[in-house]
């Protein structure tokens, strides 16, 4: 129907395969980029194994109203991530509003009744968690919406469990029996893969790095060219000073950061409860390593130049640039390994010994997990180890941009409020490495080490680099000035309630804390202004009060601001013979916390979503049936409830 979207770009997926000449689209609703790589492997896999004509869409660039026109010769694929409380990614959300929606119609065929969508066939796969509630609803309530169209469903629909930490292998184990299912449907031949490049990558030796047109980390032509604009989100972002960094624990063997981001000089804006992305850097340690396994290091600055080879292939990065740059800014080289792409690779290996090692890895789960995931290697270290000294030099480039994900922005919350300080933002972050018995490598968290390195040298530490893990710092082509951060804001549904006067209980160990010292920032600031602010209690548990006990003058303070209006409740798990968790003290103070929850107090809980969020989840139903004499199954329903009113509220990683 011609609608045009950003960019001047056709929003007519009909229209945009037949221009391409594409018979399989694979669509994606991904928030991390998870499902996105997903859809991009799903592409790679379908062309050159089944010789399918294949395109990735995001989501958010199409109209859906002409599906009922999809010619019933094609296949369309959903890969969609379930986010927070079994909600659509934000890419996804107009997507899903128009296939649920009860009086959903289509451009020609009608809607329901009509079962519009009887000529698409469609494959789908979810991506979710199990420590959530609303486990994989997206995938769920796509087949229910497609089932009542008429669409036909071609295979199961699959789930992958990143709480179990089985995505990988439930993708695996999922897309075999689908591929047969839809070689049958369309007809398809399987063939000996052969690798076909997405992109073509030219390298121009007539031009210099320092050329002004070459891009060395910056994100987008405005950076470029020096005057970066917003909005800033997530394909733009801010580059931000840090005004303040400190470090917060008194072990010296652990870190944990609390930086003031100046955002100041820009348009953004928060809330208290948002978070805030930061994008990172790789560690200068790991792109040497990852340049050299490949044998690039000689050839790092050479600029190049890395366009799609056909129309849909969008290249994940700008160019020109560099091979260093793009290894340093774009790819998430630090992350673990897929069993599929390490398939991949032994076609490339430097021999034939090599080759059959790396074929064995690809195809034996367990012989993968001993060999390879259990190692905790990134993908140059797995090179390194397999090569027995030798270079990797014909994979090509091009493999790496197509199958590794682009360097996703992390979040945060934010640890400020905004009524005290609405335009410096501040994070608590712990610095984390992960060390597993028996693995080489310690892995090091990619964003907290590039956030503790700006710590460093921002104080001028003697000793700025203790990892030597050599973050690049000041930004590509180090013309930002002072310390700065690439960050942008994004908007939760994580908040105060609008009237202060109502009681509020948080729960937050660890850095779980860091919204609720905004939260508690805030209120604080709402009674000096001689405000009525309600009950304020917050269950804080770390190791001991000496070493990792967070802000812990802060709360002294707040508390005389807020008088018997704030109480603070720790929970020191290694101070005594027991641990102590906060869901003790929480029982320990059921009385309170129901009397507190019936006077229609919201009660928060933030951090580790796996076991403390579901442990405080049923120790609060707990509380609610004995403090009220009621059914534990009654007590259960009544905390579901309060979720749904929003009356409990979760912000949790896993
Ligand atoms: P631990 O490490 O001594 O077991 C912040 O990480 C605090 O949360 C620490 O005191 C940690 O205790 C505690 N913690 C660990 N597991 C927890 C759980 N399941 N529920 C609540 N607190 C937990």
């Amino acid at each position: 129907n011609g609608t045009v979207g950003k960019a001047g770009k056709s929003r007519n997926i009909l229209e945009k395969m037949d221009e391409s000449g594409k018979n399989c689209v694979i669509f994606y609703g991904s928030q991390t980029g998870t499902a996105e790589d997903y859809a991009s492997r799903l592409a790679k896999e379908g062309s050159s194994r089944f010789g399918l004509k294949t395109m990735t869409a995001d989501l958010e660039d199409y109209d859906y109203d002409n599906l009922d026109q999809f010619p019933e010769d094609k296949v369309a694929f959903f890969v969609l991530a379930t986010y927070g409380e079994g909600e659509p990614t934000d890419n996804a959300v107009e997507f899903y509003e128009f296939i649920s929606s009860e009086d959903v119609s289509f451009s020609e065929k009608g809607g329901i009744e009509e079962k519009a969508l009887g000529g698409l066939q469609y494959v789908a796969f979810g991506l979710g968690n199990n420590t959530y509630e609303h486990y994989n609803s997206m995938v769920r309530n796509l087949t229910k919406f497609m089932d009542r169209l008429g669409a036909k469903r071609i295979g199961d629909a699959g789930e992958g469990d990143d709480g179990a930490g089985t995505m990988e292998e439930d993708f695996l184990a999922w897309k075999e029996p689908m591929w047969a299912a839809l070689s049958s449907a369309m007809n398809l031949e399987e063939r000996e893969a052969v690798y076909e490049p997405v992109y073509e990558v030219t390298e121009k030796p007539d031009m210099s790095a320092d050329d002004d047109l070459v891009y060395l980390g910056e994100p987008n032509k405005n950076h470029l060219e020096g005057h970066s604009k917003g909005p800033y989100n997530a394909h733009n972002p801010y580059i931000a000073p840090i005004a303040e960094s400190k470090e917060l624990f008194n072990d010296k063997t652990r870190n944990c950061l609390h930086m003031e981001i100046d955002v100041s000089g820009s348009n953004l804006s928060y809330t208290t409860g948002d978070h805030i992305a930061i994008w990172p850097t790789n560690a200068g340690k790991e792109v040497d390593r990852f340049l050299n396994i490949l044998g690039l290091t000689d050839k790092r600055h050479m600029v190049i130049a890395v366009k799609g080879l056909d129309a849909t292939a969008k290249v994940p990065f700008p160019s020109p640039t560099t091979y260093d740059t793009v290894v340093r800014y774009h790819l998430e080289i630090c992350a673990g390994l897929s069993r599929q792409f390490v398939s991949s690779l032994a076609q490339f290996a430097p021999n034939e010994t090599i080759k059959a090692e790396i074929t064995k890895i690809g195809s034996d789960k367990d012989y993968f997990h001993e060999h390879a995931a259990s190692k905790n290697y990134n993908i140059a270290q797995f090179l390194e180890a397999m090569g027995n000294g030798e270079k990797w030099t014909k994979i090509p480039f091009t493999l790496f941009i197509e199958s590794l994900n682009k360097i996703q922005p992390r979040y945060y919350s934010i640890s400020s409020s905004s009524l005290v300080q609405d335009k410096k933002i501040s994070i608590t972050a712990v610095v984390e490495s992960l060390e597993a018995v028996g693995a080489p490598h310690v892995v090091k968290g990619v964003t907290t080490n590039y956030l503790l390195a700006l710590k460093q040298k921002q104080h001028g530490d003697p000793h700025p680099d203790p990892h030597g893990l050599d973050y690049a710092i000041g930004g590509p082509r180090n013309k930002y000035d002072g310390i700065h951060v690439p960050v942008h804001v994004r908007h939760s549904n994580f908040k105060l309630p609008s009237d202060p006067s109502r009681p509020v209980i948080m729960v937050g160990p660890g850095t779980g804390v860091a919204p609720f010292r905004g939260f508690v920032q805030e209120r604080a600031q709402q009674a000096k202004n001689g405000e009525n602010v309600g009950k304020t209690i917050l269950f804080f548990g770390c190791r001991n009060s000496r070493d990792d006990f967070l802000y812990a003058d802060e709360w002294k303070q707040y508390a005389e601001d807020m008088g018997d209006k704030f109480e603070l409740v720790t929970a020191f798990s290694r101070e005594g013979p027991n641990k102590v968790y906060v869901q003790h003290r929480l029982k320990e103070k059921a009385e309170e916390v129901n009397k507190l929850l019936e006077q229609k107090g919201y009660f928060y809980v933030c951090g580790d979503a796996a076991n403390m969020a579901r442990e405080v989840n049923e120790v609060l139903a707990q509380i609610i049936s004995e403090q009220r004499g009621i059914p534990k199954e009654k007590a259960e329903s009544i905390v579901k409830q309060m979720r749904t009113s929003n009356l409990y509220q979760e912000d949790v990683w896993s």
